[in-house]
């Protein structure tokens, strides 16, 4: 035992909250505690993203902060890993020379080793291909009854505003068999839903077998007795096929959501982006799934702003927006990112331009959200409990199977427990509901009410 004690800091995607709870379990395996805050640990770990230029800032903002702490705490360690870390290699050492340890997004595990070698100054170590699967290292996982299971890494697309392809390298997928003895395992331990975790799933197993084999995977996990949930993240709409969507509908445990990144809704966009599809054809592919699962929840990613895009472009966006009808959207402006084509295009548009553009979009969508949530009102939903709410500590919040965050009174349910929930009303970003099914007998108006505490 070290006696001492950690605190790793989160930027991203799941794909680093799965790192993150990997790099903790091997800092406990190791003898560390978890910290209540980073000034108070021995070893403080960022674990951080470049996907926009804002994470970057973040970073050296927080690593700055740090520094003053350190300089008072001299056996303080501090430890960058991940996507920023595999971009910026030297350049941390230079604009953070007190920085302890450095490691890429292929060599978690090297994570022990590299402090201990920084006993005697600093310890940087960034490789080109991943040595050990990330699920394969021990976790401390954040939720005792949900996980999130990586089932490949790296990416084989091109999309030219995207910078994961050169931070996360090639696509490599995990062997179907060590996934379903890691998912089985997870439930022994008391976890009912999963995520599974690849910047493609669809393309899942090509690499492997030659074909894609994601379908398979989810009928497999289907037969893990006693998982509930199945939840994955995220299908490119090029590779999703009906295979897929046929084992969504078939799996009992497979959840009634599917994430699928649009980015933009004109063809001439699409084009620009590499996204290997066409506006049509992808409202082709959400029709496929909604056809075949009644009720579905289609959550999706846009980008505004992206280099070239004129007015009539982003009134496409707006009018897929208004065709599709996502239950949400995560909606970003397009950020200028080194070692990726879209960088080297000509006509990027002006902040103000693209700020703007944003508000518009974001307004149509919190409309659409709001508009989908009224519409559950009334219904029925199976939530998972996931603990108090933080708005009102008498009700419990939870998610339906569609992903949507419940606040609802009950007299008690544990974490992680299923309960039927009625929906009692709607906001933009959650609905209301009440957990005494039963003792409701009259069927409640479709009503909308604001909380003002959404944006
Ligand atoms: N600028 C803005 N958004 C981006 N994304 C990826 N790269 C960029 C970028 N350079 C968004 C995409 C992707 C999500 C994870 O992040 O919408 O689907
Ligand atoms: Fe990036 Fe495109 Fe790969 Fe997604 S599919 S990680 S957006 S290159």
């Amino acid at each position: 035992m070290t006696g001492k004690t950690y605190f790793v800091t989160t930027y991203g995607c799941q794909m680093n909250e799965h790192d993150s709870e990997r790099l903790s379990g091997m800092l406990e395996a190791d003898g560390y505690t978890k910290a209540t805050a980073p000034a108070e640990a021995d070893v403080v770990v960022f674990n951080t993203c470049c996907i926009r230029e804002k994470a970057d800032t973040r970073l050296y903002g927080n690593l700055g902060h740090l520094k003053s702490v350190k300089d008072a705490r001299p056996g303080m360690k501090i430890v960058v890993g991940g996507c920023l870390a595999q971009k910026d290699r030297s350049l941390i050492q230079t604009k953070a020379p007190y920085v302890d340890v450095v490691l890429g997004t292929h060599n978690l595990a090297s994570l022990p080793r590299l402090l201990r070698e920084s006993d005697t100054g600093p310890s940087f170590e960034i490789l080109e291909q991943t040595e050990v699967f990330p699920s394969a290292l021990p976790a401390r996982r954040s939720s005792p009854w949900h996980a999130w299971v990586s089932i490949s890494i790296g990416c084989n697309n091109s999309c030219t505003f995207c910078i994961v392809p050169a931070v996360r390298g090639e696509e490599v997928s995990r062997r179907t068999g060590d996934i379903v003895a890691e998912v089985q395992s997870l439930v022994a331990d008391g976890v009912v839903e999963v995520t599974l975790l690849g910047q493609n799933v669809n393309s899942y197993g090509r690499d492997l077998d030659g074909t894609p084999m994601f379908s398979k995977l989810l009928f497999a996990l289907d037969s893990v007795e006693g998982l509930e949930r199945v939840r994955f993240t995220s299908p490119h709409p090029k590779d999703f096929r009906a295979d897929t969507v046929e084992a969504m509908a078939n799996c009992r445990s497979v959840c009634e959501h599917i994430h699928l990144p649009v980015q933009a809704g004109s063809d001439r966009v699409l084009k620009r982006m590499k996204r290997a599809y066409t506006r049509a054809r992808y409202m082709e592919k959400l029709a496929m799934v909604r056809a075949a699962i009644p009720d579905v929840a289609v959550t999706t990613d846009i980008i505004v702003g992206f280099p070239g895009e004129t007015e009539d472009d982003f009134a496409e966006t707006l009018s897929l927006v208004e065709e599709a009808r996502y239950d949400a959207a995560y909606t970003f402006q397009y950020s200028s990112r080194p070692m990726t084509e879209a960088a080297d295009l000509p006509d990027h548009l002006p902040k103000e331009v693209v700020q703007e553009r944003y508000e518009r979009l974001t307004e149509l969508q919190d409309r659409i959200s709001f508009e989908s949530n009224i519409a559950n009102v009334g219904r029925t939903h199976e939530v998972l409990v996931e603990g108090p709410s933080k708005k009102d500590p008498g009700k419990l919040t939870g998610r339906t199977r569609t992903n949507k965050l419940v606040h609802f009174g009950s007299d008690g349910a544990d974490a992680g427990t299923l309960r039927t929930v009625r929906i009692t009303a709607a906001h933009p970003h959650h609905l209301e509901g009440e957990g005494h099914a039963s003792r409701l007998t009259l069927p409640l108006a479709a009503e909308a009410q604001g909380c003002g505490s959404c944006s």
